[in-house]
């Protein structure tokens, strides 16, 4: 939310309101002829804490036998926006729906429940979800049995849920991303009441094993090894809306991994804002991501990745791991956000240019052919020229083959919003261009040094224009065309590069996979 709209505040607020109604439960409120259900509310100040209390891991079920059947002849539908984060918790979602009775759909007009699984991170990330829930106001007049909710990071904020409550009372359910596990009893809650129902953990809860999950891909998983940030970049808002570190037991995640290979799964990407803090919050062990991607290895299992690392924890025996190969894969995405040591400070990054710039080497001198991917921040607040000119630089020294690139988009409730945005957005949207030619440039000079190379594939699907072209990845995450058979999809292919293209390369098959089989 940007200054201007500064009106719905950072904390929450239901002045204005009738209380009808307060017990255990929480209170009921009336607020523009709308009876709102208030369990639990976003506390900007909580979500700011981190605290030392231990975290417990539970693992029963998620979804009592009363509820089991309360989807039967239902239908949902889950819009879901943001990082892989979010589409992994849409998949936990989806699980949950699907073991109450539902069953999915793509057509909002025969969906008795609508959800919008939102992110936070930016402001044009908020508008669209802002949009979303205008349009759902003619929809919700026609059919009012229909549930429409809003859950994810945006929830997390008390400025959101203040607004919904004000301007969107068509909405009927809101929680945030610490209570996922409690969707069966708010969709009894929101089938058999007329209240709009407010439950927003401020605090993040423990961990839930055991949550069913429906995946839509039958090749590639996500596993998260842990969840929230303790890194407050200065600009962000995932350490607010994900709460504090907690790292899930290794025997945790790789009997899910294990159980991912069984079911033929090929390739798993292993998730966490900051994977390399994997570990640290363990009171009873000494056991860290190395350790981790070293037992994973083991697991019968094509491919695994890892997304996001922070440079800062990036240690050595964890580069000794990455170096052995085997299925832990060459790509390593590692945002730097700004080649200005200055620019990096204010954003409390923790490292310098210089340090990345080591850090690079390394993993590119030890691990043998390494990608090198990461995310940059234009404009943030006090970037001069020159020191967008270093992020430039930066990216050319680093060997960056790939970047998701961004414009500052000041976060209420962090500390860069504060500082004076002073980059007129004129100047930004030029920066973002010169750096997105020059990210095309990296990739298309990655791809031509590919040519000539023989590359592993893992077989993805049809590619979009042609029935006969297969596309894939190559374990250094690039996009691959080559002519193949369906009956590939699911397997590893050796192939030839012919050409190079900016955002994918050609390349011809060099040997046949000897069996087709289709991952489960
Ligand atoms: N944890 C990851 C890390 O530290 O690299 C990144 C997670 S964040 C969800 C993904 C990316 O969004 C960040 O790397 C950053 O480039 C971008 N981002 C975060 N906050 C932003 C903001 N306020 N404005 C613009 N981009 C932002
Ligand atoms: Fe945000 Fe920084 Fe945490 Fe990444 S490490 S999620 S950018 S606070
Ligand atoms: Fe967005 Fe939340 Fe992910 S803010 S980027 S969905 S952690």
């Amino acid at each position: 939310m940007t200054k201007e709209t500064k009106d719905f505040s950072k904390y929450f607020d239901f002045s204005g309101a009738k209380v009808i109604s307060e017990d255990q439960s929480g209170k009921t409120i009336r607020l523009n002829g709308r009876d709102i259900h208030i369990v639990s509310e976003p506390d900007y100040r909580q979500e700011k804490q981190r605290g030392k209390e231990e975290i417990q891991v539970h693992y029963e079920n998620a979804v009592p036998d009363e509820l089991k059947s309360l989807g039967l002849g239902k239908k949902y539908l889950i819009y879901t926006y943001g990082c892989q984060m979010n589409e992994h918790d849409t998949e936990v979602m989806r699980g949950l729906f699907e073991e109450m009775g539902y069953t999915a759909t793509e057509d909002r007009m025969e969906a008795a429940v609508i959800l919008y699984n939102t992110c936070a991170v930016r402001e044009n990330a908020e508008d669209k979800v802002f949009g979303e829930l205008g349009h759902m106001k003619v929809l919700k007049q026609q059919r009012p049995e229909l549930i429409l909710g809003v859950c994810g990071c945006m929830s997390q904020e008390a400025s959101v849920v203040n607004r919904i409550m004000q301007k969107h009372a068509h909405v009927d359910m809101i929680f945030g991303t610490h209570n996922i596990h409690r969707l069966p009893y708010l969709l009894q809650e929101a089938h058999f009441g007329k209240e709009m129902v407010i439950d927003v953990w401020s605090k993040e809860g423990d961990i839930i094993e055991n949550l069913p999950k429906k995946r839509t891909d039958g090749l590639r998983a996500w596993v998260n090894i842990m969840y929230g940030c303790d890194k407050f970049c200065t600009y962000c808002i995932v350490p607010y809306t994900r709460g504090k570190e907690r790292s899930r037991l290794p025997e945790d995640v790789i009997a899910e991994v294990r159980d991912l290979a069984r079911q033929g799964f090929k390739e798993i990407t292993l998730l966490g804002q900051n994977v390399n803090a994997y570990g640290k919050d363990f009171t009873d062990r000494s056991y860290r991501f190395g350790d981790l991607m070293g037992d994973i290895q083991k697991i019968d299992i094509p491919r695994i990745r890892f997304t996001t690392s922070h440079p800062r924890d990036f240690d050595e025996h964890l580069i000794e791991v990455l170096a052995k190969g085997g299925n832990l894969v060459e790509h390593i995405h590692l945002p730097v956000q700004s080649g200005s040591t200055e620019v990096l400070k204010r954003m409390s990054r923790k490292y310098t240019r210089e340090r990345y710039l080591e850090l690079a080497e390394r993993i590119r001198n030890e691990i043998p052919n390494a990608t090198l991917t990461t995310d940059v921040i234009v404009g943030f607040p006090g970037e001069t020229e020159e020191q967008f000119e270093e992020t430039l630089t930066l990216m050319r020294e680093a060997g960056i083959t790939s970047a998701y690139t961004y414009i500052y988009s000041p976060r209420e409730g962090t500390p860069a919003f504060d500082m004076a945005d002073d980059v007129p957005i004129e100047v930004k949207q030029k920066r973002l261009a010169r750096l997105n030619a020059l990210v095309s440039e990296l990739s298309l000079k990655h791809h031509q040094e590919l040519v000539g190379q023989v590359i592993e594939v893992m077989v993805e699907g049809e590619s979009k224009n042609k029935a006969s072209v297969m596309s894939g990845r190559s374990r250094t995450n690039k996009l691959i065309h080559f002519e193949g058979k369906t009956e590939w999809i699911g397997q590893l292919v050796q192939v030839r590069v012919t050409a190079a293209q900016t955002w994918y390369v050609k390349a011809e098959v060099i040997s046949e996979p000897a069996v087709a089989s289709n991952a489960g």
